[in-house]
């Protein structure tokens, strides 16, 4: 069985993470790879069922997601998380409960995301409805040595997405096309 890993996207809200982590997943499952995401909205609806934004209740969203990309992954899968995880800690505490582990940065600046509130939280949280809002009223730290830095903003999906996947190859995690076609 092949061995699997977990790609760890990271990055604030509106920053691209669901819309990559998603065609990513696409990509690698058309390259026969057992792909499940794990998303911070998906998950805050069932497995982070009423837990808040606090630096607790955040950390331990970050955590649960973690715990079950680590079993996935486990058992040759590739896990996909997508969640703010805002807190640098936090995400080196999964880094290093697990064999395999791939920090993607989506590097969005925070007036990109601004500009876009595609859910209109920014607006809400700008004028002080939203307390706790990250990026506005709550921290974000950027991760100091991730493996893939994404600057949404200023790329393409698609060279977005071949970012990773190169990544992914250099680090012998994902088989190449070549080397595929070669075995078959
Ligand atoms: S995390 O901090 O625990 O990793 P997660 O990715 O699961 O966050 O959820 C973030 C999503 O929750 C945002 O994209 C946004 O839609 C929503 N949200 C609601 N309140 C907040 C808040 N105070 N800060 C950030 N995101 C919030």
């Amino acid at each position: 069985m092949s061995q699997g890993y977990i790609i760890w996207f990271t990055g604030l809200s509106g920053a691209g993470k669901s819309t990559i982590a998603a065609a990513l997943a696409e990509v690698l499952r058309e390259r026969e790879q057992r792909v499940e995401v794990l998303d911070g909205d998906v998950v805050r609806t069932h497995l982070s069922k009423g837990l808040g934004f606090s630096k607790e209740d955040r950390d331990t969203n970050v955590r649960r997601i973690g715990w079950v990309c680590d079993l996935v992954s486990r058992h040759g899968g590739v896990a996909i998380a997508a969640a703010i995880s805002p807190y640098r800690q936090t995400r080196e505490e999964i880094r290093g409960s697990t064999a395999r582990f791939v920090e993607v940065y989506i590097d969005c600046p925070l007036e990109v995301c601004i500009d876009r509130d595609v859910k209109g939280l920014y607006a809400k949280a700008l004028a002080g409805e939203i307390p706790h809002f990250t990026g506005v009223s709550d921290p974000y730290e950027p991760p100091t040595n991730p493996e893939v830095v994404i600057p949404s903003h200023a790329e393409s999906l698609d060279a977005s997405v071949a970012r990773i996947v190169n990544t992914l190859e250099e680090l012998g995690y994902l088989p190449t096309v070549a080397a595929v076609e070669e075995g078959a």
